[in-house]
């Protein structure tokens, strides 16, 4: 038996796997994020941990005997969250998460400092990335860079709470821009660019590896009859991608989560900064990978859905499969946006709304929005020479089948939908638990069933293609205005 445990930034979920990988309970706790001034994006470390207790004192009710007989635990977690701690190992303030824009500023100083972000970390200086908020810290909260004594992803400090161990893989750890991405190795360079050295960063293994065993406190609360591995595991995306069998090359997904994602496996590391694709490990050795990020994809959705005291799910059901794209565009920079503009300023808006807009318009555009904003990653990839004909889906927002139509259609991809396309990054996550356990990732990384694939609709793929064209004007007029 194998639990995957996701730290995502709505929610902690944990899985219960069988020895066959079959899924035997799962349970859930929600989580909030702070946002205490714009812009800004916050969590306590310790409501992670409580999560975590609630999960799996869940998973002890539904399934106690199997729990008991546990071998393996991988976690994933939301990536590039700086979570601060002292040398007793308490946080010294919230994360800082991934979705935080705080540190454009630092991004500035340090692309000028240190060129070796590019050619090393392999990605642009980005403020949702670790390094630049550890620089912000370091510049506005000097007696709290002084105090921190280690630096922890949010996944490695629920790590910590598990085993007491310092510890991150190397998916993960590509995110913080101090790893060399090609060597998988801390970079001492990039590191002391913002002032910290090796001794701040927890140990590195790769995410199929043990990293430690569970405490025996915590073997007795839950019932564990011999303590369980806990493996590197990964960052959500990679973990994702292990979720659904994508760790062999040319192999890709779209999720669609809080954060949008098109993801691509790589037999090597393959940056290109330009197009602000990101670069990093996978969560198997000796594999990398690049993928695109919007920032903002179910999040768009559940913003609106908030706005119209609707949930996004009545949202998307009473939109229905559609036959063009929306009179209405969306740009979805709720919060800024990361691929292809790096533009931590720029933020959302409607275009073309007119009396007859009503709330399935905006639903529309909303969806449209996104679905653009995942054809400019793949714009970007493409520029970085990776083509893709097909993806898997994964994250809530792939329960809209009609949502994946048109990501299909403009994408001109068949997309592939798993029968659970929301456990992706626990499911990946239990998969490197069992790896660890294993010591050997042979047969444990294989493909889902699938609940359908969905091909591009020929008319939609013509009149998206044109509404992108239409919708990619709106960004730089946005821009030039000012928003
Ligand atoms: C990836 C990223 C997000 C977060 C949250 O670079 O920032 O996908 O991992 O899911």
């Amino acid at each position: 038996m194998y639990i995957g445990l996701d730290i995502g930034t709505s929610s902690v979920k944990a899985i219960l796997l069988g020895e066959d990988q079959s899924l035997i309970a799962s349970a859930t706790s929600d989580l909030t994020v702070e946002r205490p001034h714009p812009g800004w994006s916050e969590q306590d470390p310790d409501s992670w941990w409580r999560a975590c207790e609630i999960v799996l004192d869940a998973l002890k009710t539904k399934a106690p005997a199997e729990l008991a007989a546990v071998k393996g635990i991988g976690l994933s977690g939301h990536m590039h969250g700086a979570t601060l701690l002292d040398s007793s190992g308490q946080p010294l303030r919230p994360c800082i998460l991934w979705n935080d824009g705080r540190s454009g500023k630092q991004c500035e100083e340090l692309t000028k400092a240190e060129p070796k972000f590019h050619s090393l970390g392999g990605n642009l200086v980005m403020p949702g990335f670790t390094a630049p908020k550890l620089q912000w810290v370091r510049e506005n909260e000097p007696e709290i860079f002084s105090k921190t004594a280690m630096v922890l992803l949010p996944k490695d400090y629920v790590r910590f709470k598990l085993t007491g161990e310092y510890a991150g893989d190397m998916s993960d750890s590509a995110g913080t821009l101090w790893l060399d991405v090609a060597r998988r190795d801390w970079s001492e360079e990039l590191l002391a660019a913002t002032g910290l050295t090796r001794a701040q960063m927890p140990r590195l293994v790769e995410g199929s590896e043990a990293s430690g065993t569970l405490t025996p406190d915590l073997c007795s609360r839950w019932g564990f009859s011999a303590p369980p591995v806990v493996a590197g595991g990964g960052g959500d995306n990679a973990a994702s991608a292990c979720g659904v069998g994508a760790v062999d090359p040319g192999s890709a997904f779209v999720s669609l989560g809080t954060s949008g994602v098109l993801f691509v496996t790589n037999d090597r590391f393959s940056p290109n900064v330009d197009g602000a694709v990101h670069a990093f490990c996978h969560a198997v050795p000796e594999t990398w990978h690049q993928m695109g990020v919007i920032l903002s994809a179910t999040d768009s959705l559940n913003w609106l859905a908030g706005i119209l005291k609707k949930t996004p799910g009545e949202l998307t059901q009473a939109l229905g499969r559609v036959s063009g794209p929306s009179a209405v565009s969306f740009l979805p920079y709720l919060g800024g946006e990361r691929t292809p503009h790096n533009d931590v300023a720029i933020r959302a808006g409607f275009a073309g709304i007119s009396h007859e807009t009503d709330d399935n318009a905006l639903t529309h555009a909303v969806v449209d929005g996104v679905a653009f904003a995942l054809k400019d990653c793949l714009e970007a990839l493409s520029v970085a020479g990776t083509k893709i004909d097909r993806v898997l889906a994964v994250g809530g927002g792939s329960r809209s089948e009609a949502w994946l139509e048109i990501i299909a259609s403009l994408l001109n991809v068949t997309v592939d939908v798993p029968v659970d396309g929301d456990f992706g990054a626990s499911l990946g996550a239990a998969r490197l638990g069992q790896a660890a356990a294993l010591g050997s990732t042979d047969g444990v990384f294989g493909k889902p069933a699938l609940k359908t694939s969905i091909e591009p609709v020929p008319s939609l793929t013509e009149h998206y293609a044109e509404a992108y064209g239409r919708w990619r004007k709106l960004y730089p007029a946005f821009k030039q205005a000012g928003f």
